[in-house]
């Protein structure tokens, strides 16, 4: 794979990389050669002058002494606009680089399409610089790593699988808890409070599991799930309701 070679118009690919949920030993070994050979590598955080939780895992494959290292600023916020200026930033940032003819790995921690900044960068990519070729590399997710963590099955013969932010509506996480044999809900860490309300309303709890940076040399599982209420949990935490 020549990752160097900039497209027919000049313009240099974009590659958008999930680079897993943690151990570095979970990325692919696409990403890997993607990650190496890129001369741009573009990486999220949300508090500008902290290095992130992506950064950690795929700082060992990199070498900043031939490749521009890209930290890009995307706040935590509900703020459409201040979002949709992150994203629009972060996407001109990238296609200077990518007008040289530069490839650019765009890394996000688990999978590229799940629930991702990249989600929204790709969009902006495509809307403003439609002659950018795009190429994803799908990652390990978090709900896979945490399943194994856990050693809790997702899923098995006509089971169906519900996978939502417990941010949303409390109608919406009913609904689900109530009629599908597995829920993922991730983004738990500032929605706990309620989530242990609705699992405990549905009498679940005890069908629940927490886990907390999955797969990483800091993960936590919590078989307990009422022992968090009042707890700080980390962002990258989820809880699986498996019926
Ligand atoms: C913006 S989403 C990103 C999901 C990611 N693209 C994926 O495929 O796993 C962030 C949420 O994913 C979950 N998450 C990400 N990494 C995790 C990990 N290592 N352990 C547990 N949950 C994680 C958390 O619920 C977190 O709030």
């Amino acid at each position: 794979m020549a990752v160097n070679s900039a497209d027919v118009q000049g313009w240099g690919k974009m590659y958008g990389i999930g680079v897993g949920p943690g151990d570095p030993q979970l990325l692919t070994l696409r990403a890997c050669d993607v990650l190496r050979q890129a001369p741009v590598v573009c990486v999220p955080r949300s508090t500008p002058g902290e290095m992130g939780y992506t950064w950690e895992i795929i700082r060992s494959h990199l070498d900043a002494s031939r490749q521009e290292i890209l930290h890009l600023h995307f706040p935590m916020t509900r703020d459409a606009r201040e979002l949709e200026t992150s994203w629009g930033r972060a996407v001109d940032v990238a296609a200077e680089r990518l007008a040289q003819g530069k490839d650019c790995a765009f890394v996000t921690e688990g999978d590229p399409l799940l629930y991702s900044t990249f989600v929204h960068v790709l969009r902006q990519l495509n809307r403003r610089y439609p002659q950018v070729e795009v190429q994803i590399v799908p990652g390990v997710s978090s709900i896979l790593a945490a399943a194994a963590t856990a050693r809790v099955p997702l899923a098995d013969g006509d089971d169906c699988v519900a996978v939502l932010p417990a941010t949303g509506s409390q109608e919406m996480l009913e609904l689900a808890l109530s009629r599908f044999d597995t829920v993922v809900l991730i983004k738990v860490s500032r929605a706990v409070g309620r989530v242990l309300d609705i699992l405990n309303k549905l009498h679940l709890e005890d069908k629940a599991v927490f886990i907390s940076r999955a797969s990483s040399s800091r993960e936590e599982v919590v078989g307990q799930v009422a022992s968090l209420r009042g707890r700080d949990l980390e962002y990258m935490s989820l809880i699986i309701v498996r019926k």
